[in-house]
């Protein structure tokens, strides 16, 4: 058997990502054809297990076997679905989301396989790569990008603060991803040790190996952040005890 030509309609929701969209349907499509003509899924009857589960005895269709596909989508608005959407895998990444369509640039792209740290953003508090990330898993969360640590009279953070105060930037594409980690790692309120905070900072690559700096500036940003902690600690303890 020969086939010809092929077309998919499919009830898409909104399209949030045209090309991984067409992808995900082409691919069902082509496992359709290879269930439909030539897949034998053998079963036992006793126990519904699979009897050839791999690759050995079990033929999946290859290049030669899928023809060009065609698809076409019916955009219908699923108000149930993340943006709409029926949930076609689209798999857009936060950072794609956070660079391409929000035009927040401050997160980088740089190895997008989570290695370099460049595309770190704060989710719920937690330094997370925004390139590992699907922006579906996001509902309901908070991200924050370095564009939202600027406080509108300009006043930067003590972590940004602390990077400029210690010449901690070169060319500066590590360094909004270096700012969302140090922002994680300050929160805590804790104090570390140099040694502690090199390995905090180490999921952020600096090609420029400004190192010596950026860990001064977080140090700094640390200490700071924790003799603020301390300070309104005892402040409260003085109140209570009033
Ligand atoms: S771009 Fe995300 S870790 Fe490198
Ligand atoms: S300052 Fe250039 S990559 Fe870090």
């Amino acid at each position: 058997m020969k086939i010809l030509d092929i077309l998919n309609v499919h009830d898409s929701g909104r399209i949030i990502n045209p090309a991984t969209a067409e992808g995900q349907v082409h691919s069902g499509m082509a496992q359709g054809i290879g269930a439909a003509l030539y897949e034998e899924q053998l079963i036992d009857p006793a126990t519904g297990r699979l009897l050839n589960p791999n690759l050995l005895d079990y033929k999946i269709p290859t290049a030669m076997d899928a023809p060009d596909l065609k698809c076409l989508f019916v955009e219908t608005d699923d108000p149930s679905g993340p943006y709409g959407n029926k949930a076609l895998g689209e798999r857009e990444m936060l950072l794609d989301t956070l660079r391409d369509r929000l035009g927040l640039t401050s997160v980088k792209r740089g190895c997008e396989v989570g290695e370099c740290g460049a595309c770190t953003v704060l989710l719920d508090g937690v330094a997370i790569d925004s390139c590992l990330y699907l922006t579906v898993w996001c509902e309901g969360a908070t991200i924050v990008t370095t564009e939202g640590l600027l406080a509108r009279d300009g006043t930067l953070t003590p972590v940004q603060q602390a990077l400029v105060d210690e010449a901690a930037v070169q060319c500066g594409f590590c360094t909004p991803g270096i700012i969302m980690s140090a922002t994680e790692i300050v929160g805590s309120g804790k104090r570390y040790t140099r040694d502690e905070i090199r390995k905090l900072i180490s999921g952020n690559l600096c090609r420029c190996t400004g190192y010596q700096n950026i860990v001064n500036a977080v140090e700094r940003a640390v200490n700071e952040c924790a003799d603020i902690a301390e300070r309104t600690l005892a402040a409260h303890a003085d109140d209570d005890a009033a």
